[in-house]
């Protein structure tokens, strides 16, 4: 673990200006550069799983909120994020579907008491946060009062460890690791997995360049 890292550290990075080039800089130039997976792949992740009440855990600029295949009054959707930035930036871009904002650290149980949500994204959130992936883990814990029986979640986050990298992965890697934008020096695949089966029924994980992309269904803990 690196204890040097708090929870901060991962989102610090979210400035308004970062957040005006997010798009272009994520979807345009790392994911495919030097990550080596389309942001296709986070697209039908939406595509298959985003229900008509959703809730997106991290939410950044909001980029597949607003592409999502809803039209308004079609879908109830749950801001959640560390950084008050991010949520007024998504909830602007998003005003025609009239989210609903909560800011919220994802590592400590959420406080949440509203009607629970069908399906949950957790895009890009878990490398942003400090620690191994069993302490990474504690999210899928932190947002159990927002899931019900039958709650689809879904997401991505980037991998160091067991996937094939390049010259430019591994140097971009070092330098936003010690920028500490990102955080998860032994993340796998095969670490994910573990965390996501202790709490879920159904779950699926599988790397695309370095990102490992998951699917789980049907938390064992929680209200019917
Ligand atoms: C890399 S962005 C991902 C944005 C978006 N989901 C996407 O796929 O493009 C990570 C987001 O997670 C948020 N975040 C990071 N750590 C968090 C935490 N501990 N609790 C809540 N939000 C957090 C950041 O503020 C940021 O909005």
């Amino acid at each position: 673990m690196q204890s040097s890292r708090t929870t901060k550290d991962g989102v610090r990075i979210y400035s308004p200006v970062l957040l005006a080039i997010y798009d272009f800089l994520i979807m345009r130039v790392l994911t495919p550069y030097v990550w080596r997976c389309s942001a296709q792949h986070y697209a039908q992740l939406y595509r298959d799983f985003m229900s008509r009440n959703h809730a997106d855990v991290g939410v950044g600029t909001g980029y597949f909120l607003d592409r999502c295949a809803y039209e308004p009054g079609e879908v109830r959707i749950g801001l959640f994020d560390l950084q008050r930035n991010c949520l007024e930036f998504t909830a602007r871009r998003i005003a025609r579907f009239e989210p609903e904002t909560y800011q919220c650290d994802a590592l400590k149980p959420i406080p949440f008491h509203a009607t629970r949500f069908d399906s949950i994204a957790l895009g890009g959130i878990l490398h942003c946060i400090p620690g191994d992936m069993a302490e990474k883990g504690a999210v899928f814990d932190s947002i159990q009062p927002l899931m019900h029986a039958n709650t689809k979640v879904f997401g991505y986050t980037i991998l160091n460890q067991g996937i094939r990298k390049t010259l430019l992965s591994r140097a971009v890697y070092f330098m936003l690791q010690k920028l500490k934008v990102i955080n998860g020096l032994n993340d796998s695949a095969g670490q994910l997995a573990p965390e996501l089966k202790k709490r879920f029924k159904t779950i699926e994980v599988k790397t695309i360049g370095c990102m490992a992309i998951f699917v789980a269904h049907s938390p064992l803990q929680a209200a019917h």
